[in-house]
């Protein structure tokens, strides 16, 4: 017998691979129903402070009473432990449990390989099978918040993460200067044609040699959440796995003023 091509209301039927993901999203969804917002950190620019923007975002909202976890999810080069003093290891059986750091539950792919020198080499369709098993099998629990800490650019990686999640939305991030500006309007513009909500534009290393933040805020019509000033106490402290946002009392205000943009307080 011919199988129908069509569904009772007359539609035609998805094709298997496109019900496969409509599945996936359904069992992610569930399994992420305890988290109220999953926030990624963007920008199409390299090192303009995503993971430090997100280290102290997390660390910062869980000092301020919410749950918070935070999400390296910088697959070819997972860093953000570094910046947290961090060398746990995770066995890579599931499920993964995320680590405890001060509070904050912490994961990144730089748990489940044992040597962080060596390269991580992942291909398109793997990426994709490699996020999506992570985020099925992690145990978050219930949370407020999960930062996510995205790769820089417009590749397989960060797309994943958009398609496969229901975000709240991106924070960008950028620089003062005009070429880092342009770079983050083109992540923005990404966001966008993706339906993912822009929730607002930071603006760090901010030294007043440009106004890079307000313009990306002004070309995609979104919020200006805030500066962080360049200061050497980032290398400084992050360096030593120290979160700056918590030990130096100038940035921590910086953040707070942002944080309260984020979460309407
Ligand atoms: N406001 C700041 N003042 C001084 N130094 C900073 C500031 N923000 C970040 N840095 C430093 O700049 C460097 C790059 O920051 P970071 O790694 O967070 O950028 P990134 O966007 O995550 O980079 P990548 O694209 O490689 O993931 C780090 O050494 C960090 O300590
Ligand atoms: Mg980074």
């Amino acid at each position: 017998m011919e199988e129908e091509k069509t569904t009772q209301a007359g539609l035609p039927k998805p094709h298997p691979s496109i019900l496969k993901v409509i599945e996936q999203k359904k069992r992610l969804r569930e399994k992420l129903s305890g988290i109220k917002h999953k926030i990624g950190v963007y920008s199409a620019k390299g090192g303009v402070g995503k993971t430090t923007t997100s280290v102290n975002l997390a660390f910062m909202l869980n000092s301020m009473g919410y749950k918070v976890g935070l999400l390296d999810a910088d697959v070819d080069c997972p860093n953000l432990t570094m910046f947290l003093g961090m060398n746990e290891t995770l066995s890579g059986d599931f499920p993964l449990m995320p680590v405890d750091k001060n509070g904050v539950k912490v994961l990144s792919t730089a748990m489940l390989v044992d040597d962080l020198k060596a390269p991580i080499i992942w291909r398109g369709p793997m990426i994709g099978k490699m996020i999506s098993e992570f985020f099925e099998n992690t145990e978050w629990g219930e949370l407020d918040y999960l930062i996510i800490d995205l790769p820089p650019g417009t590749s397989d990686a960060p797309l994943s993460i958009i398609q496969l999640l229901d975000l709240d939305g991106f924070i960008l991030v950028t620089t003062p200067q005009h070429i880092a500006a342009v770079n983050t309007i083109r992540s923005g513009g990404m966001a966008k044609r993706l339906s993912v909500s822009i929730l607002g534009v930071i603006e760090n290393m901010s030294d007043g040699s440009g106004t890079g933040g307000k313009e990306v805020a002004d070309k995609l019509q979104c919020d200006f959440l805030g500066s962080i000033k360049t200061n050497p106490k980032f290398g400084e402290l992050s360096d030593s796995g120290k979160v700056p946002a918590i030990q130096d009392e100038k940035i921590g205000k910086e953040y707070l003023e942002i944080i309260k943009k984020i979460t309407g307080r």
